[in-house]
């Protein structure tokens, strides 16, 4: 028998309990945002190489944890939050109605991990991004990975590192070449009428509902540049939580003590062609997770065929539940996510699920 380090046995065992992740059984949910096979205490929290169910898969196990333990820190921090953001950033300025001019269009390439990417980088609205990227670019070179799927993958992992944060179907296999570097002045700005903004994403290809579910990213966001004498000033009042707090507190009148709300995530919860679909997840978490999971992967592949990618879902760890981490768990299976979180349940919670990432 070879040697395998206790952690590796016990994860192993684990194994043998529930479905792994990617199974039939652990995917039958729509959107599959359940995470690992459920919330019980022995669950598959996390999968290994040694269990892929795809041999596609396989080499994603070693990127997945230099993005996850080596950048993150199994958490959901700065950097974290950061490819959230450069996932948008790489994708949004897709266009489809430049697509059809066959003019350059962007798409969810990855060019901002690519050196002469016609200075895409170096533009104002990629500001807060540069230590996202300086990270990432080492990894595209280390595996010989296109450079697409890492910052998609950093994207997804970004997302599942925040508590709350749902599994997002992730896909390897974008081109390795550059294809499109990103027009300028495609991204949003938040100043912005929401005509304008809704129009850019329908370019996107994504509806008002699709909308509303993604700048629920902004939940675990805070501002830099919007206005620098509040820089550093959060998206709403718990900023390590993806939860629909941010929803919620967006629409009130008074903004919640030292947050900082863009004046078009105020403007979705006020104006009568956005109100509906961003009400639709205030005090719902799980309708949230749903749309904004689906969501994000349309985001992760705008512009990219998806006949020659591989879904390697597999490799995502469980997601966290927040109701599993309320001060007073309800029993209604449903998590509002507007309940306040008990720290100490969410410690051993992140301990349970991201043991092998944390430092
Ligand atoms: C109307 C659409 C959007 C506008 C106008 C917008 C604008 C902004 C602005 C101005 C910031 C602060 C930048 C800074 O000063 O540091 C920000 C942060 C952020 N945005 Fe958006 N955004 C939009 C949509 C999205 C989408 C679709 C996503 C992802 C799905 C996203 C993810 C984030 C994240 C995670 C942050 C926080 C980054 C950090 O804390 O480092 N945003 N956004
Ligand atoms: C930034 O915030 C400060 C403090 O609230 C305010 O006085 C100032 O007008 C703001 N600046 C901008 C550019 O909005």
């Amino acid at each position: 028998m070879r040697s395998i380090s206790l952690s590796l046995l016990a994860i192993a065992l684990l194994e043998v309990t529930a479905p792994a992740y990617g199974s039939p059984q652990a995917m039958k949910r729509k959107g599959g945002n359940e995470g690992g096979g459920g919330s019980g205490g022995n669950a598959n929290v996390i999968s290994t190489a040694a269990n892929s169910k795809n041999s596609v898969c396989k080499p994603w196990y070693a990127i997945r944890d230099d993005i996850m333990g080596g950048i993150y820190g199994g958490r959901c921090n700065d950097a974290a939050r950061a490819a959230v953001r450069l996932a948008f950033h790489d994708a949004g300025p897709f266009s489809l109605a430049r697509q059809q001019k066959n003019l350059p269009n962007g798409a969810a390439d990855g060019s901002l991990l690519v050196e002469n990417n016609g200075g895409e980088g170096n533009r104002a609205e990629n500001n807060g991004l540069q230590n996202i990227v300086a990270a990432l670019k080492p990894i595209v070179k280390k595996y010989g990975v296109s450079p697409g799927d890492v910052l998609h993958l950093a994207g997804t992992l970004g997302v599942i590192a925040c508590p709350g944060g749902p599994v997002v179907r992730t896909w390897v296999g974008r081109p390795m070449l550059l294809k499109n570097i990103a027009p300028d002045g495609l991204l949003p700005n938040p100043n912005s009428p929401v005509s304008v903004l809704t129009a850019r994403f329908a370019d996107m290809g994504f509806n008002v509902r699709e909308l509303m579910a993604l700048i629920g990213a902004h939940s675990t966001g805070r501002q830099r540049f919007v206005n620098t004498t509040l820089a550093n000033e959060p998206f709403d009042s718990t900023i390590d939580i993806w939860d629909v707090r941010f929803y919620s507190e967006t629409q009130n009148a008074a903004a919640a003590p030292g947050t900082f709300r863009l004046n078009s995530d105020m403007a979705f919860s006020r104006d009568s062609t956005t109100q509906k679909d961003y009400k639709r997840f205030v005090g719902n978490q799980n309708d949230w997770a749903e749309d904004y999971s689906a969501a994000h992967e349309k985001m992760s592949l705008l512009g990219i065929s998806k006949s020659t990618l591989t879904d390697c879902t597999e490799i995502m760890p469980q997601a966290i539940d927040l109701k599993n981490v309320a001060v007073s768990s309800s029993n209604s299976g449903k998590s509002s996510g507007d309940a306040a979180i008990d720290p100490a349940k969410l410690e051993a919670e992140i301990r349970r699920t991201r043991s092998i990432w944390l430092n």
